[in-house]
């Protein structure tokens, strides 16, 4: 049984019957747990219109089931929110302003409600911030093989013989690098696109970068060597380097074209 409910409270609209795909939820003779299955999704919790379900796996958060969203309606209009679409551009210069812990906390609010398979929340996220030079060395030492089809490959072999900050191909001048590891790739690219779009909300910017990926896809063993507190079988499929812009962008370039077909 996964569910706390509060016949009490429940006024009988039936709403979290109507919501459950499982049917997991029986109003006969009062509202109660059928016993089918539930893979604890909360929709129940959330059309509630009196608070009177919870999940069991809530209960030690304190959260009061009767909260509602700030308004029935959207602050943000579809004009608003295209236009902070629109504003997205790769940031590779930055400021040496560090990214600290409260930005970070703040930042990570938009992963509250990111969905994921199953509703399994199996996501796992690491900062670096420290000894970037031996986490591009690691990374380098995979992706050295694919060389002769990446300049970038090739211009990081300069930097790691040489190490200068400002000729880091793999991070450009990116304070710190949020790394995404699931073993479902969708969950970490939907999580990946909110922490841009939220970053960018904040002032803040960077870039996804798909040679630290590479490195997954090449050997994943030997780039899991790096994170012995990461199950193994997570994948780290997104990598966004971030940090304070040093540069504003003034417009956005004309719409890409998208091939979209309807059947
Ligand atoms: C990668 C991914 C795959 C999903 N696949 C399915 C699916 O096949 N069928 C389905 O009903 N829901 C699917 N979902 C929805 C999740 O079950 C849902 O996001 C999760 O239960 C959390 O609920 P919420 O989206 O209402 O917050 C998927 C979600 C993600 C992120
Ligand atoms: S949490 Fe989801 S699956 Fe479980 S009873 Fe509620 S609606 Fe059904
Ligand atoms: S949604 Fe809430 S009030 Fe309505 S039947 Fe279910 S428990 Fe009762």
């Amino acid at each position: 049984m996964k569910l706390n409910i509060d016949p009490v409270r429940c006024v009988r609209c039936g709403l979290c019957q109507s919501v459950c795909i499982f049917n997991n939820i029986s109003l006969d003779p009062e509202v109660h747990e059928t016993e089918t299955e539930c893979f604890e999704c909360g929709h129940c919790v959330s059309i509630c219109p009196t608070g009177a379900i919870n999940l069991k796996i809530y209960e030690d958060l304190n959260y009061d089931t009767r909260n509602k969203y700030k308004t029935d309606k959207l602050d943000v209009t579809y004009d608003e929110y295209i236009d902070v679409l629109n504003r997205h551009r790769s940031i590779r210069y930055f400021t040496k302003e560090d990214v600290t812990p409260q930005t970070y906390e703040k930042l990570f609010k938009c992963l509250d409600n990111t969905p994921t398979a199953s509703n399994m929340q199996d996501l796992d996220i690491v900062v670096i911030k420290s000894d970037l030079y031996e986490f591009t060395k690691h990374i380098y030492d995979i992706i050295k093989t694919k060389s002769s089809d990446f300049l970038t490959i090739r211009n990081l072999a300069k930097y790691i013989e040489n190490p200068d900050e400002n000729q880091n191909t793999l991070l450009y001048t990116g304070r710190d690098i949020i790394l995404l590891f699931s073993k479902n790739p969708q969950d970490t690219t939907i999580a990946c696109g909110r922490i841009e779009i939220t970053a960018q909300l904040m002032g803040l910017g960077g870039f996804y970068n798909g040679f630290i990926v590479m490195a997954d896809e090449i050997d994943h063993e030997k780039l899991m060597e790096y994170f012995p507190e990461i199950d193994p079988s997570k994948h780290l499929s997104c990598a966004y380097i971030i940090g304070h812009p040093k540069i504003k962008f003034k417009r956005p370039l004309p719409p890409r074209k998208v091939n979209i077909t309807y059947k």
